[in-house]
């Protein structure tokens, strides 16, 4: 293994050229450089070069715009551990925060030990980023460089099937929209339906059997 400056480190994984596979065993390998980041912090999720993480007003850590960005553009896609709901009380109290659900009854936790710039988006009741499927998160409309990228909560929070886990949440994001407290249940809310029909995590757009059954968003 060898260092090149604070940047990258070669990896030599078997004799050979760089950039050259090797055929070992019926084994291709490769040298390659990793960016030495990603050495000492193994990242399981993507963010925007153009998000960085910064200290929010009020509510901690948050994600910044540092450049416009527009509409629909990818923001983040979360990667972790995929857990059973109940699972989460087996990780350390100070990464419990740092779960999304992803399914009535999964959570993608933290893979490691210390959280990843991907785990500060906060909420907002008046947010400016949704979901594309179930891991994508997209700008909702044109951000501006400098704003804190939130979304709401409850397009990814929904009760939890089988589990006793209720989450509930002050909340202090200060628009003037704010309900005050976050729910499990918001996600029902007909208003927050329309507002951000087609930025709910995919399993409660279209899989929830209480969205089918009383025909939310069908009827929107
Ligand atoms: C995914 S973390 C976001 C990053 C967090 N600000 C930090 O510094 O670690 C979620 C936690 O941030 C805080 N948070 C995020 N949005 C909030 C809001 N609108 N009101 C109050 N607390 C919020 C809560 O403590 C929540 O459990
Ligand atoms: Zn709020």
């Amino acid at each position: 293994m060898q260092c090149f400056g604070n940047d990258a480190i070669l990896v030599l994984t078997r004799a050979g050229r760089k950039d050259t596979p090797q055929r070992t065993k019926g084994l291709t390998s490769y040298f390659f450089e990793v960016p030495l980041k990603s050495v000492f912090m193994i990242t399981h999720s993507w963010l925007n070069s153009c998000l960085e993480k910064g200290c929010s007003d009020t509510l901690g850590w948050g994600i910044f715009a540092r450049a416009d960005i527009r509409k629909d553009e990818r923001l983040a896609i979360f990667g972790g551990k995929i857990m059973l709901i109940d699972e989460m009380y087996q990780i350390p109290e100070n990464m419990q925060s740092y779960t999304m659900q992803i399914e009535e009854r999964f959570v993608l936790g933290p893979a490691g030990s210390v959280p990843e710039d991907t785990d500060f988006f906060n909420h907002s009741c008046d947010p400016n980023s949704g979901f594309k499927g179930q891991i994508f998160l997209v700008a909702m409309r044109d951000i501006k460089a400098g704003e804190e990228i939130t979304f709401d909560y409850c397009m990814t929070v929904s009760e939890s099937v089988g589990s006793d886990m209720i989450f509930e949440m002050d909340c202090a994001c200060g628009s003037p929209r704010c309900l005050k407290k976050i729910t499990e249940q918001d996600w029902m809310i007909p208003e927050l339906q329309v507002r951000y029909k087609g930025y709910f995590s995919q399993y409660i757009q279209y899989n929830r059997p209480s969205a089918v059954k009383f025909n939310y968003f069908l009827i929107i």
